[in-house]
């Protein structure tokens, strides 16, 4: 069963019933101020950083679940009756009821009692404000007499403090209301020198901004009192919960539509600069009031919201693909980038699963993150890259997360995760081929952000792989430190204490404990690392930087194959985790992905066979579980993977992240029909119909869906922020569809299903735009072999660089080569 439906064309997702089986949220935003926004408009905004700068309130935990946002009520003044245009808070029954999420924007809209009113919520490009653009039209035969009431909870700024310190919190809130203007001001008298506004574009009939003035005592969002009767209380908040409320009255004459714009916006003033009167304490507000007034106006936000859509029309033309599957093409051209950009902006700080107060920017979900965003806004990237590298320790370990508003490392969390650097090596090389741009090898970064350590990107590289290399078991494969890609498997912990975490706790000391999935990812990544030596014409590193993979190569194929599929590690006692051998968790996806992405195994039929494995062990119609078979107790010796119930998360849930390295894995042995297969078992878009299985949002990825072992299987959590968006994006453009950036080229090597036949795409790259046509023979596999671009003949699957920018180039691509002739020869 669906909620709603996709707009290819307008590039929203409908939803046509409110009571979605979680909430389906969108995000605002896209540089300093974001927003998360519900269907219903629930939900919160804040300045760059969710914990330290948030402007409005909201209570994860809650019951109903999403109670708390951007909140407007209409009230018919005749009979008293009133309800929300977004249905909640007061869930009234509407007579109809739509939400489009967009790229950047949601629109609400609903009528009852022949009142029709749309509100447009979305965060005009260079400001940090968000508008809310209400139209109210009045579709009855008669003149309707109205009360439009805002409202908005403030935060006192610092999310964790709001939510804990009363005894301080219930007296520093602090307001002013100025020309209709509220302006909240908490602790502005002191330290802080930014203030938040709430602004209308109607004359007002009264305001509200103690929260219990508006809502009345012991009563919620649901039914306020300043609504119910019908006027405001001009309340100003001393203490307590400040609040925000505008009230309006409308006449409306049959069909009449009128338009008022809400905006709540962040800013700043100079320190030396913040009251006026210079000695008062009231806000200097000489800086803002010209950008509210200017937002105020309808013909300003309607010229920004256009500004808006064609920014995403030009990103999203970077990368399209029109394949005739719906799927492929909706998330390939809309909804996968897009999750992309709102991963890249915030990492994995808020969402309905992500408090936005616990987690830093991590070392290696930023730069995994990087894969699927660096085509977007290449600048972005870079300076993403710069901040990433200059939090590296001079070991070249990584602090496993650094705190965006500082960009310092994060001691509480600190070190150890020994993958964590060599992911910095793949987002930098993945870089590299987008642009070419290879002046970012000699940008001179420090270690821990120490002045005076200062060295070249390319160095910080090096030292990235000579960590592994430095940390190696008794077996030559890597050391696993606290935890590897998976935060869970934890060898070292040994946990006994409720409460402590697996993660910072090492209570036996770990010489011992091995990853074969880090060992995989080196081979990887010391083969980017080659690679990147060639160009800058290093021959030294790039032969060091080789002998060092095919040794690792060796390791695994020594001590990492265990007969049908390769092992996951070496405990702290040195017995295998992983392998048949075992009881429980004999399987795991992560080695058989990234082996075969890495290219092991591909020469001697391992990878087909572990990747026969996966089909048959792990393979489940919702996609590819972690492991088999699901832990059923706590393994001191194993960690959180093991506390999970079976199903769920780590604990054999299909953690949807780990599911394109086999994709991936499926075009190196090119079997085209597994891959898009896979592909499409987490494709939510593919998964809509399922959705009150699913639950979870039917645009985006989700981190994790419940495995076949869970209690109710096919359910997806923690959707939005998960390295899943990239690795997808990377799987299905560039290995599925095969269109992918090299050093020296746009590598045109698809690797589709047999029945597929021609498809197209277009691709900017280095400047230039290819028009791609591949052409394939329904009912045949193959590789590509030749090209013709711009009508000449190319041996091979390579594109060269374009010679002068700005051109468009045309490339035929022809899959006609029998499989068999090219799976040695693929890179
Ligand atoms: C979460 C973490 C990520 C980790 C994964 C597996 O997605 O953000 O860093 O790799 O879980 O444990
Ligand atoms: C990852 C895992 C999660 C675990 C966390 C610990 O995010 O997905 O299960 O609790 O790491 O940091």
């Amino acid at each position: 069963m669906r909620y709603g439906h996709f707009d290819d064309v307008r590039r929203e997702y409908v939803i046509t019933r409110p009571d979605t089986p979680l909430p389906w949220i969108n995000y605002l935003g896209s540089e300093d101020y974001f927003g998360i926004i519900s269907n219903t408009a629930g939900g919160y905004s804040f300045y760059r950083d969710a914990r330290l700068r948030r402007l409005t309130r909201y209570r994860y935990n809650n019951a109903p679940l999403d109670l708390g946002g951007r909140y407007v009520y209409l009230r018919d003044d005749a009979s008293g009756d009133y309800w929300s245009p977004s249905w909640q808070p007061t869930q009234r029954d509407l007579d109809d009821y739509t939400c489009r999420h967009g790229l950047g924007y949601s629109i609400i809209s609903s009528r009852y009692q022949g009142i029709r009113a749309e509100t447009l919520y979305f965060v005009p490009a260079g400001e940090t404000l968000e508008v809310w653009r209400v139209r109210v039209t009045n579709e009855r035969a008669v003149p309707a007499t109205l009360s439009l009431f805002s409202s908005v909870e403030f935060c006192l700024w610092d999310a964790q403090d709001d939510a804990t310190n009363f005894q301080r919190n219930y007296s520093v809130g602090e307001v002013e209301v100025e020309d209709g203007v509220i302006y909240h001001k908490t602790e502005y008298r002191e330290r802080r020198n930014h203030f938040a506004f709430f602004a209308c574009s109607e004359p007002l009939a009264g305001f509200d901004t103690q929260r219990d003035a508006f809502l009345g005592p012991y009563r919620s969002w649901d039914r306020p009192i300043g609504v119910e009767r019908g006027f405001a209380s001009n309340s100003i908040a001393h203490g307590w919960q400040p609040s925000g409320s505008h009230h309006v009255r409308l006449e409306l004459r049959p069909g009449e539509t009128r338009e008022i714009v809400f905006l709540l916006g962040y800013a700043e003033n100079p320190a030396d600069a913040k009251f006026d009167p210079p000695g008062s304490q009231t806000i200097d507000k000489r800086r803002v009031r010209p950008t509210i007034a200017r937002y105020l106006q309808p013909d300003v936000v309607a010229d920004a919201f256009e500004a808006l859509q064609s920014r995403w029309t030009d990103l999203l033309g970077i990368c399209r693909a029109e394949t005739g599957n719906e799927h492929v093409d909706r998330m390939v051209n809309i909804w996968n980038p897009y999750q992309c950009m709102v991963t890249f902006n915030m990492s994995r700080s808020a969402s309905l699963f992500e408090s936005g107060i616990g987690r830093g920017m991590g070392f290696r979900d930023t730069s995994q993150d990087l894969l699927g965003f660096v085509h977007l806004v290449p600048a972005r990237a870079r300076e993403r890259l710069l901040d990433v590298a200059s939090t590296q320790l001079p070991t070249g370990g990584a602090y496993h997360q650094y705190q965006p508003l500082t960009k310092r490392g994060n001691n509480d969390v600190g070190s150890g995760f020994n993958d964590d650097p060599a992911w910095l090596v793949v987002s930098v090389a993945a870089y590299l081929k987008e642009t070419g741009d290879s002046s970012i090898l000699d940008e001179a970064l420090p270690f821990d952000n120490q002045p005076g350590t200062e060295r070249p990107l390319y160095e910080h590289l090096q030292r990235s792989i000579q960590y592994t290399l430095d940390r190696l078991g008794p077996h030559g494969l890597p050391l696993i430190g606290r935890a590897d890609w998976n935060d869970c498997l934890n060898l070292n912990c040994f946990s006994e204490t409720p409460g402590e975490s697996f993660q910072t706790t090492e209570n036996r000391s770990g010489g011992v404990a091995e990853s074969v999935f880090i060992a995989a990812l080196f081979v990887l990544a010391a083969g980017e690392l080659a690679a990147i030596a060639g160009l800058r014409g290093d021959a030294a590193e790039a032969a060091r930087s080789l002998a060092a993979a095919s040794e690792m190569r060796r390791a695994v194929d020594q001590h990492g194959w265990d007969g049908a599929w390769f092992r996951r590690a070496y405990d702290f006692f040195g017995r295998p985790v992983g392998s048949a051998e075992n009881d429980e968790g004999q399987i795991f996806i992560e080695p058989q992905g990234m082996c075969v992405l890495a290219g092991i195994g591909i020469d001697d039929g391992r990878a087909r066979t572990a990747l026969d494995s996966v089909r048959e062990r792990l393979a489940t119609p919702h996609g590819i579980v972690l492991l088999q078979p699901a832990f059923t107790r706590y393994h001191l010796h194993l960690g959180e993977i093991s506390t999970y119930p079976g199903g769920y998360k780590e604990n054999a849930g299909v953690f949807c992240h780990t599911n394109p390295w086999v994709m991936i894995g499926e075009t190196r042995v090119r079997n085209g029909d597994a891959a898009l297969d896979y592909y499409l078992r987490i494709n939510p878009s593919a998964r809509e119909d399922l959705s009150e299985t699913h639950r979870g949002e039917p645009y985006v990825y989700a981190q994790m869906i419940a495995g076949a072992d869970a209690a109710t299987p096919g359910e997806a959590k923690n959707t939005w922020l998960t390295g899943t968006a990239a690795w997808n994006f990377v799987a299905i453009s560039q290995w599925i569809l095969g269109i992918r950036p090299e050093h020296d080229g746009l590598r045109i090597d698809p690797c589709v299903p047999v029945a597929w036949g021609d498809f197209t795409a277009t691709r900017r790259f280095r400047g230039a735009t290819y028009r791609i046509a591949v052409r394939k023979r329904p009912g045949t596999s193959g590789c590509v072999t030749r090209l013709r671009v711009d009508g000449r003949t190319i041996e091979g699957n390579l594109v060269p660089l374009p010679s002068s920018t700005e051109a468009v180039i045309e490339v035929e691509a022809f899959v006609d080569a029998p499989v068999e002739d090219v799976v040695e020869a693929t890179p």
